[in-house]
């Protein structure tokens, strides 16, 4: 029979380009996506798969154990990636209980059911992949790295909930030997992000004409790596890599805001053609988010010497081509604002957290 991943989260942004990798990847394997459809999943992220016969999507919450049981019997699947989360930490700091129960809850039943219909024979071949977050490690003043083993010291409720459960999927990895992978990534960027998120909220604002918001000075400092570099990396870290390892994976590209912002604006200007300078004028600093993390950096040796994954575009280059999709898929950014597919903070506060403007 044909091997089965489940992906958790397909239809959010990485989920989604995770997708695309092994589908193109693995011709013979299946892919089953679990996705509750929250407000930052879109099943128009997974568009191009629908009339492949080795996908499947099945709408549901990783907390609800009846419904992940019925999955692991009609599936069968041999390996999880497991990516479903609440992803923000805007979101995290007026609503945090929602990330307890979705990324610890969640992934705890998750683990459950993998423990329940796994046969300890198949571990060899088994693997749950939990992609998890650099910012499990707490904030870096201007210099040094993150390394894999750097205690832990999350300070957001989102990071602490990723925390939470990382340490949870090595506890099953020592406490009934499953064979659990974590990798904790730098921030991603490119087609397909939720608007929320800083570099596809600035495009869709330089799109609009709208205000930049930039928190504080924008001196904080975040590495970002490509999206499907990503999505490579997690499936060749689910393939080769050790059970109980974990794996930092980065993009060796660290930007403050303010420069990635000013870079967006470059952009802008030249592709709309616009006299250079215009669009940074949309610039407005906006008071800083409570507890704002300084500065990511990971130290990515180890994923390098043992997997020989490095990222390799360009960050100009990407940016580029991120403005671009924007530009060109303005169905997509209209769905993903409207209706079902609303922002969070409108569907919950009707504005912007007390934070912003
Ligand atoms: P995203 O918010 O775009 O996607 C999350 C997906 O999970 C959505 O499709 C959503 O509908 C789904 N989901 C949420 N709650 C669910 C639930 N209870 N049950 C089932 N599905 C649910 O997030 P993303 O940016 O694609 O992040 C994916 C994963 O990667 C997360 O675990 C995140 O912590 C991790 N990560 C993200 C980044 C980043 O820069 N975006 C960096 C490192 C790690
Ligand atoms: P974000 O994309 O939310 O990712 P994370 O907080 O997980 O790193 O934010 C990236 C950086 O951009 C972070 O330092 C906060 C900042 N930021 C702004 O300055 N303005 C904004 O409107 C947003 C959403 C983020």
């Amino acid at each position: 029979m044909a091997e089965t991943i489940l992906i958790t989260g397909g239809a959010g942004f990485i989920g989604s380009h995770v997708v695309d990798v092994v589908l193109a990847k693995e011709p013979a394997c299946r892919v089953v996506v679990l996705d509750s459809l929250s407000y930052s999943g879109f099943l128009g992220n997974l568009v191009q798969h629908t009339d492949n016969p080795r996908f499947t999507f099945v709408q549901g919450d990783i907390q609800d154990g009846p419904l992940v049981e019925d999955l692991f019997q009609q599936h069968q699947p041999t390996r999880v990636y497991h990516l479903a989360a609440e992803s923000h930490v805007d979101k995290s700091i007026v609503a945090p209980l929602a990330f307890v129960n979705t990324n610890v809850v969640g992934t705890a039943t998750l683990l459950n059911a993998c423990l329940k219909h796994w046969d300890k024979s198949a571990y060899t071949h088994n693997r749950f992949l939990h992609v998890s977050t650099d910012e499990v490690y707490g904030a870096l003043g201007p210099e040094g790295q993150f390394t894999e083993t750097t205690a832990y010291d999350p300070r957001s409720p989102y990071s602490a909930s990723k925390a939470g459960s990382d340490h949870l999927v090595r506890a099953y990895y020592h406490t009934y030997g499953l064979p659990t992978i974590v990798t904790n990534c730098s921030n991603n960027y490119g087609p397909r992000q939720h608007p929320e998120k800083l570099i596809p909220l600035v495009i869709s604002n330089l799109l609009e004409g709208k205000p930049l918001p930039v928190y504080g000075k924008g001196t904080n400092v975040r590495d970002w790596l490509w999206v499907t570099e990503h999505a490579q990396a997690l499936h060749l870290v689910a393939a080769q890599g050790t059970p109980g390892e974990t794996y930092l994976i980065g993009g060796n590209n660290e930007r403050s805001n303010l420069e990635v912002v000013h870079m967006l604006c470059a952009i802008a200007d030249d592709v709309l053609g616009k006299d250079p300078g215009t669009s940074q004028k949309l610039i407005h600093y906006v008071t800083d988010r409570p507890g704002h993390d300084f500065r990511y950096a990971l130290d990515t040796q180890k994923i390098a010497a043992h997997l020989g994954w490095q990222p390799t575009l360009a960050f100009a280059d990407g940016l580029r081509q991120t403005f671009n999709w924007y530009l060109h898929n303005p169905e997509w950014l209209a769905a993903v604002k409207s209706g079902e597919y609303a922002s969070w903070y409108e569907l919950q506060y009707g504005a912007r957290p007390a934070f912003q403007p």
